[in-house]
């Protein structure tokens, strides 16, 4: 089995969490072995990490240091093995999420950023990125009603704005890695959007 490298992408609140589930049950009902973890974090140093970039104040260089940090404790311990072992790996953001939220919501410098992204990954790059696209004020509404927000959740309207071109921008670059998922549509029809991008790869 070859292992592959799967991640998860959109502005809060254009429902990842649930998808991630479903396609975490999808794979292992063909007998895959599925590791889900997440950005920032999935290891136990970059789940702290995790802790000081979503809840204390920092300016952005501070901010993607520590995302690219972890990043790197992250593929070294959790994703860099079990893609070895031959796993399938859900990530629930990845490197798209620094060029969407830090470059273009922060207006940080993107070849700054493209340089800690070939020092840090050394080549490895997802073999799909699902990124669930939808209108930041649709968003908005279906953020306001599960829970409080963070660092980055209470950003304006025009942040959201920003890093969804952002997200446009990466997957113009990379088209065949990317498949944009229409959001706005209810679940079982965003689901269906993920299985028919699912079946267009032999890989399972
Ligand atoms: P998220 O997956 O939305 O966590 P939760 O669903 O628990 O709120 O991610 C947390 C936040 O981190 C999200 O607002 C986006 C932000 N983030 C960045 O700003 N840059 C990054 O590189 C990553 C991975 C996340």
């Amino acid at each position: 089995m070859t292992g592959r490298f799967v991640t998860f992408e959109g502005i809060d609140g254009a429902g990842k969490s649930t998808h991630i589930a479903a396609f975490e049950a999808w794979l292992r009902a063909r007998g895959r072995e599925v590791l889900v973890t997440r950005e920032p974090g999935g290891s136990p140093l970059a789940e702290r990490l995790r802790e000081l970039v979503l809840h204390e104040p920092m300016d952005a260089l501070s901010e993607t240091l520590l995302i690219f940090a972890a990043r790197r404790d992250h593929l070294r311990h959790t994703i860099e093995p079990a893609l070895a072992r031959g796993a399938v790996v859900l990530c629930d953001r990845f490197t798209d999420a620094t060029f969407a939220y830090q470059g273009a919501g922060r207006g940080f410098d993107l070849q700054v950023l493209s340089q800690l992204e070939a020092w840090v990954q050394q080549g490895r790059e997802p073999d799909l990125t699902l990124w669930f696209d939808l209108p930041p004020a649709q968003a908005a509404q279906r953020r306001a009603a599960v829970r409080a927000p963070d660092r980055f959740e209470s950003q304006d309207a025009e942040f959201f704005a920003r890093v969804r071109q952002g997200y446009a921008e990466r997957m113009a670059q990379a088209p065949q890695r990317f498949v944009r998922l229409d959001a706005s549509a209810d679940r079982e029809e965003v689901w269906t959007q993920i299985e028919r991008a699912a079946a267009q790869r032999p890989w399972w």
